[in-house]
């Protein structure tokens, strides 16, 4: 087992309570549900209210997956255009994505491609992305058909969920999706291989 202090996929020096941490991204347009989404997963809680991230934040949950106890570092970043400099910054050392558009929101579904762009500019060339249509709750007001979504994430080379925060519907299940990509990729060498860069925080 690795060693070296808290970083990509191996053990952190000072918590023991845990094999491998892989670190996780939630991009997509404002106002799309990036932070209730994180919010449901990490602390089973949901607000109607709209605070528009600043910057970027992240929280932990650690999860049991393959035998083993997987920390997840995932990171909430700012969708407005402002932050972007900031939230691009910690693209490199993830290992995976959840990029996420509004099922009600046209624009936050034609901003995928270029949030792809910024991950294929910014990332590790390894990571894994998976697509989420969030509020699918909001049937009466969708404007993205889910045959769409299936479409693009295809294109894409993503997997797809759609998925609420408000309902918790597919919530846990993109997560698990996700380690479970990442662990299929990754799995066999993560205590081989060398860390690549960590940044915990850029201010
Ligand atoms: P930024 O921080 O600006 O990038 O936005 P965000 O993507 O983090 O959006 P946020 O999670 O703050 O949610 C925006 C609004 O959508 C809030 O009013 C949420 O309550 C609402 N919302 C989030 N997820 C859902 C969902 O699954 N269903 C419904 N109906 N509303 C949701
Ligand atoms: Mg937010």
């Amino acid at each position: 087992m690795a060693s070296a202090t808290a970083t990509y996929g191996q053990k952190e020096s000072s918590d023991q309570n845990f094999d491998y941490m892989f670190k996780i991204l939630i991009i997509g347009n404002s106002s799309v549900g990036k932070t209730s989404f994180l919010f449901r997963y990490a602390d089973d809680s949901f607000t109607p209210a709209f605070v528009s991230t600043v910057g970027i934040d992240f929280k932990v949950k650690t999860i049991y997956r393959n035998d083993k106890r997987i920390k997840l570092q995932i990171w909430d970043t700012a969708g407005q255009e402002r932050y972007r400099t900031i939230t691009t910054a910690y693209y490199r050392g993830a290992m995976g994505f959840i990029l996420m558009y509004d099922i009600t929101n046209e624009e936050s579904f034609n901003a995928v491609q270029d949030w792809s762009t910024q991950i294929k500019t910014y990332s590790w060339d390894n990571a894994q992305v998976l697509l989420v249509g969030n509020k699918c709750d909001m049937e009466d007001e969708r404007v993205v058909a889910g045959e769409r979504g299936r479409q693009l994430s295809e294109h894409l080379g993503f997997q797809f969920f759609e998925a609420s925060a408000k309902d918790n519907i597919n919530v846990k299940q993109t997560f698990e999706r996700l380690v479970d990509i990442i662990w299929a990729k990754q799995g066999p060498q993560l205590t081989e291989q060398p860390a690549p860069p960590h940044q915990d925080c850029a201010c």
